[in-house]
């Protein structure tokens, strides 16, 4: 059904399965090849995704690619049904990729640090994040439905109050939401094996910052293959390859809008602009991280 699900006061929005993480946290095999890439919604998990890509495989495809047409169902800890592990097992990977939208509790580090594998964090700026969250839930069919409505409202003011008092159920405890997802994620800053990226820096400097993951995922990479790697995960060129070869299965998700930093100037209220400039002070103040706004 789509109603809201919860593990540990937690909410998954429909599609993101409890049963699934827990059997991720609990059962799946991690190596030390292996790669966590652990975002909040909307704050560039595909792009990071396809950088990684990029840099380990090229064009080729892996096996999971080759198989599935459902590589979003995949490489998601939590999406999608439990029996999507028995496929998993059976294919082949030189290395797995995952993602997660998961809370930090709800994801087994331990066995991810104790076996070797990396994780890599992705920051956003609030602002965009919530911008680009209204753009991309807008075209699911739930968020139509009688119980998700009135948490959706067509109106974005009202849209955007709704989301920031934190009641869209979107992966965190009620009232709460992307900036305590973070501070919960940021205490493996410094950790061993861990990479914090930050999506505007990525846009301005974009060799600095995948140079940065390549080293960091043991690749070295020659200053074509790094051009290469940049050409091929711009916004255009990811958006192009997406459009060429994505099917329609994600009732129309749409991972590629405008990609660009400030498109919040376009939407927000004065007011809801320094709601969130407040929220970060309280919740993210006695951290080091200072978002880039534009
Ligand atoms: P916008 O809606 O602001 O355009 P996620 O993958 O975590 O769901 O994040 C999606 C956001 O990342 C969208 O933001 C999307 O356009 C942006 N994005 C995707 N690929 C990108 C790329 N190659 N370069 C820059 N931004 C990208």
């Amino acid at each position: 059904g789509a109603l809201p699900k919860e593990v540990d006061g937690y909410l998954f929005p429909p599609g993101f399965e409890p049963d699934s993480a827990k059997v991720a946290y609990d059962q799946i095999e991690i190596n030390e090849d292996d790669i966590l890439i652990a975002t909040y919604p909307k704050t560039g998990t595909t792009w990071v995704v396809g950088i990684v890509h990029q840099i380990l495989y090229g064009d080729n495809p892996t096996d999971l690619e080759k198989y599935s047409t459902l590589q979003f169902f995949f490489h998601y800890l939590e999406f999608g049904a439990v029996c999507k592990y028995d496929v998993w097992k059976k294919l082949s990977f030189p290395r797995q990729v995952f993602a997660t939208h998961l809370p930090e509790p709800l994801v087994n580090m331990k066995k991810f640090k104790a076996n070797g594998a990396k994780l890599i964090y992705v920051i956003r700026n609030p602002k965009d994040q919530a911008v680009s969250w209204r753009h991309f839930v807008k075209n699911f069919a739930y968020t139509k439905s009688e119980f998700w409505k009135p948490f959706f409202p067509e109106d974005e003011k009202e849209f955007y109050d709704v989301y920031l008092a934190g009641n869209q159920h979107a992966f965190a405890k009620k009232r709460k939401g992307y900036l305590e997802c973070i501070k919960e994620w940021y205490k493996h800053k410094n950790d061993e094996n861990v990479l914090f990226l930050v999506y505007e820096e990525m846009k301005k400097n974009p060799h600095i910052e995948i140079k940065k993951i390549a080293d960091f995922i043991g690749k070295s990479l020659t200053d074509e293959q790094l051009n290469n790697v940049v050409e091929k995960t711009s916004f255009a060129s990811m958006k192009k390859e997406s459009e060429k070869t994505a099917p329609d299965n994600n009732e129309g998700a749409q991972f590629f809008r405008k990609g660009q930093i400030g498109d919040w100037k376009n939407h927000l209220t004065v007011a809801q602009s320094e709601l969130i400039d407040r929220k970060v002070k309280e919740i993210l103040g006695d951290t080091d991280i200072e978002f880039i706004y534009e």
